[in-house]
């Protein structure tokens, strides 16, 4: 699939200038111009060599080729392409198109261009005739030329980018050493984690807890407390049971913290397009407010929950480098983490962000939400596998592995992390939906296997996860298929009782939970406020004044006096009565 957006707004807002500067579009056109006057001087030397419409010598069969007309095929010719190029697009927005598709789209735009040539030429006067041979030789020739010096300079870049690349890991890692050199290894006071209760953080609590001296666990328990049940007694273990936009519990949970793991939100395409304002503030307004009262709480790292959907549709390998595509709002809301994070980001306040791959296998909180689990589920249960769109890539990775991830990063040397993005996976496990409902297809015979066509998920990408091996070890220790034999043996046990129960799905758990405060953002709440009734600031006008009387009984507690908004007159104030 194509990468169709314009730089413009894919970068918008990331102070990345990629639009070409007039030089730039015309080094480009003047190389196309080269490229394609070489092929037809080459074609036209070829045919002096091999004696096509030889007169004398080879060098004046060239001369009178080129005087005849050569320079007439080399300037219309010439003229055409860089005119067709233009017009298409080749030095605007096709530069943001993957490779290949930028090849194709060129190779597309010669052929044009040599047709409209063509044209011309056929309607020249007949004194001015051009050799057909020679014209739709330089125009293949010219179709196949262009695209291949694209594809060369891409390379060569790509080959200079990796030496930097080395270069860059090399030096981080002597920073690393450096740092490390004469102290004792990382070792991190109090780690507060956000979002503790869900698939991840129940996998992520057994590891932390087994290497750090205190773990605190902030989380609203949408699904219950269940979830992390084997560690609620564990004494390294501290619970706090909030919504985190509630500042004071806020505030208190991040007293004496070292380190912050932030995993909490609303999390995947369909929980997030539910609600979009309550994404926003949850997700998004909310992750900055946690963060700036870190930074000030003294917190020495954060660590964030991204996603692999932030690269949304690519045919391309993305890496942490590449472009942003974001098809959802649940992606934007992780990319505008990213970037307030960054903004936050100080020699004080070290931030990594983790972009997850899809994640699958069973946790104190599995979600069959998810499409391995979910086509794993569908085969064991209802003998179906139906895929849809079986040809969209995905890099996959088990919901341990992810734990494992977060907690080498929060273990790992501050120079290796701190204001690193890290690709959170293994490139054996980028794989299409397909991939997925076949191994699951061998898993489960019985099963039938259907490829419905696309839904409405544009996501399709590919993701290179070198950063995260060469520069801090990681490497998954599942595979798919072990994953998915986990999640059927689970389903075989009867550990879960029935894939289609809300609590495993983040969306139908939020449609249940309708009526909750949990749903209402700090907008509802201001517009209830201020939308108040008159009659909410007024007595009654029937209760008159004498009414109001104090509770002054010893025994008992004064009843707090209401303000109710209206003033006494002095008569009426004076005949307040005092009860004994
Ligand atoms: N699961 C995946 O496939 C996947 C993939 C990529 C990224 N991620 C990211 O990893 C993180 C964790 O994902 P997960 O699958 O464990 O999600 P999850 O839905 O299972 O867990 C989220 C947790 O956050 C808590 N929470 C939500 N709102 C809260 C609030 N206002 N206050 C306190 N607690 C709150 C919930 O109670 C829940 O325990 C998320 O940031 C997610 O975007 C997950």
């Amino acid at each position: 699939m194509g990468n169709k957006q314009t730089i413009a707004q894919r970068r918008k807002g990331d102070q990345v200038n990629l639009r070409l500067s007039p030089l730039g579009v015309a080094s480009r056109i003047v190389g196309d111009a080269g490229l394609t006057i070489f092929s037809v001087t080459l074609v036209l030397i070829v045919r002096a060599i091999i004696g096509v419409d030889v007169t004398g010598s080879r060098v004046e069969s060239f001369l009178d080729a080129m005087a005849s007309s050569g320079l007439l095929l080399l300037v219309v010719l010439t003229t055409s392409v860089c005119v067709t190029n233009a017009a298409l697009g080749v030095y605007s927005r096709q530069r943001t198109y993957p490779m290949r598709t930028k090849m194709v789209r060129l190779a597309q735009s010669v052929a044009l261009a040599g047709a409209a040539a063509g044209v011309l030429f056929f309607l020249l006067p007949a004194s001015l005739e051009v050799p057909i041979g020679a014209f739709v030789a330089s125009w293949a020739l010219a179709a196949v030329v262009l695209p291949l010096a694209r594809w060369w300079s891409w390379a060569y870049r790509l080959d200079i980018k990796t030496i930097e690349y080395r270069q860059d890991i090399e030096a981080r890692r002597a920073a690393a050493v450096e740092a490390a050199a004469g102290t004792t290894p990382r070792k991190s006071g109090t780690v507060l984690v956000i979002g503790g209760a869900g698939y991840i953080g129940s996998a992520l609590l057994p590891r932390l807890l087994a290497t750090h001296e205190k773990v605190r666990v902030l989380d609203v328990f949408m699904y219950g407390t269940e979830t992390i049940a084997p560690y609620l007694e564990h004494p390294k273990l501290e619970i706090v049971d909030a919504d985190y936009r509630k500042l004071d519990k806020l505030v208190s949970a991040l007293q004496d913290v070292d380190t912050v793991v932030h995993l909490g939100g609303l999390v995947g395409d369909p929980a997030c397009a539910w609600n979009e304002a309550l994404t926003v503030e949850v997700n998004l307004t909310f992750t900055r407010v946690i963060a700036e009262i870190a930074k000030a709480s003294g917190v020495k790292r954060f660590v964030f929950a991204s996603t692999c959907s932030v690269y949304g549709a690519s045919d391309e390998v993305l890496d942490e480098e590449s472009l942003l595509n974001p098809v959802s709002l649940y992606a934007r809301s992780k990319i505008g983490s990213e970037r307030v994070l960054r903004r936050l980001m100080s020699p004080e306040f070290a931030v990594t962000i983790l972009r997850f791959g899809t994640i699958y296998g069973i946790s104190g909180r599995t979600r069959f939400d998810l499409v391995v689990n979910l086509l794993a589920a569908k085969a064991y249960v209802d003998g179906m596998i139906t895929v849809f769109g079986g040809d969209q890539w995905r890099p996959f990775v088990h919901v341990d592995d992810a734990a494992k991830a977060v907690a080498t990063v929060v273990g790992a040397q501050e120079a290796l992390v701190a204001g690193r993005v890290f690709n959170v996976g293994s490139e054996e496990q980028n794989a299409t939906l397909g991939d997925v409902g076949r191994i699951i297809n061998n898993l489960v015979p019985r099963a039938t296997y259907l490829d419905s066509g696309r839904d409405g998920d544009r996501r399709n990408y590919r993701v290179s996860f070198r950063r995260i091996r060469d520069e801090l070890g990681f490497v998954p220790d599942w595979t798919l298929e072990a994953g998915i034999r986990q999640v059927l043996e689970a389903l075989r046990k009867g550990e879960v009782s029935d894939y289609r129960d809300p609590k495993y799905s983040n969306v139908e758990f939020l449609k249940e939970m309708s009526g909750r405060s949990f749903l209402s953002t700090a907008v509802d709440d201001a517009r209830e406020l201020i939308s108040a009734g008159d009659d909410e600031y007024r007595v009654p006008a029937r209760e008159p004044v004498d009414d109001v009387v104090l509770d002054m009984d010893e025994n008992r507690t004064p009843a707090p006096l209401q303000y109710t908004g209206h003033v006494p007159s002095i008569e009426a104030a004076g005949s307040t009565k005092l009860r004994n």
